[in-house]
């Protein structure tokens, strides 16, 4: 299944509420939540009380995307405030392989996100323990960049490693993703698109739908 995770990194924090809304509306699945803390990458975005307060007005997937150091510091408040997936980052903890168990023990879906620069085979040890490798397509830290090209055959590459074993986990794709571009990962075994700017700047609904008409015409529906 090809699903939308609209990022409100991109959104107008002032209406975001509503904004959401417009997005869940059109058709979106699931909801990009970015966190990050200063350390794992230079930004600081938001925290629980954004979290908690949006978790309130939809019923869309909570997609929440952890860039931060230690993630097993928080993983039981972000599953607390109603996150339905919690993606930490390989890079930022020296106990993956605990972090998938937290996420687990606490009913919630683990997502593994690796950086461009790390190779896709750093996640074979925990392949047949996820729910969702995050592939990003651009340096985390901040939305509104352009997709890194070699970033196709990562996909392509992580895609073979779970048909090898006889996994469909989900992989999903990250950063600079647009109406244009997105055929392209699709094509090479991505199937959770993160969408930023390409969602939330310009009319919300109608950018919703057409990413939406650009999955069914990559599945010639
Ligand atoms: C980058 C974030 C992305 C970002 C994507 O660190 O993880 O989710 O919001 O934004 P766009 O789609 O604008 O590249
Ligand atoms: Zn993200």
């Amino acid at each position: 299944m090809l699903i939308l995770s609209p990022s409100i990194l991109a959104a107008d924090f002032s209406v975001l509420g509503k904004q959401i809304k417009e997005a869940e509306n059109a058709g979106a699945q699931y909801l990009h939540i970015d966190v990050m803390d200063g350390m794992f990458v230079p930004s600081i975005s938001f925290g629980m009380p954004v979290v908690s307060t949006i978790r309130k007005i939809s019923e869309l997937v909570y997609d929440v995307h952890l860039m931060i150091e230690k993630p097993e510091r928080y993983i039981e408040e972000f599953a607390r405030i109603g996150a339905d997936i919690i993606t930490f980052h390989l890079e930022a903890t020296e106990r993956p392989q605990e972090v998938i168990e937290q996420i687990h023990g606490l009913g919630k879906k683990a997502g593994l996100s690796i950086k461009p620069a790390t190779p896709v085979e750093a996640v074979l040890p925990f392949m047949d323990k996820i729910d969702m490798l995050l592939v990003m397509t651009v340096e985390p830290g901040f939305g509104g960049q352009s997709y890194i090209p070699e970033s196709t055959q990562r996909i392509r590459q992580a895609r073979t490693l779970f048909e090898e074993r006889g996994l469909h986990t989900d992989i999903q794709v990250d950063g600079g993703i647009t109406v244009d571009n997105v055929h392209v990962v699709l094509e090479a075994g991505a199937n959770v698109i993160v969408a930023g700017s390409a969602i939330f700047k310009g009319d919300i609904g109608s950018n919703t739908e057409k990413m939406l008409g650009a999955f069914k015409e990559f599945q010639g529906i």
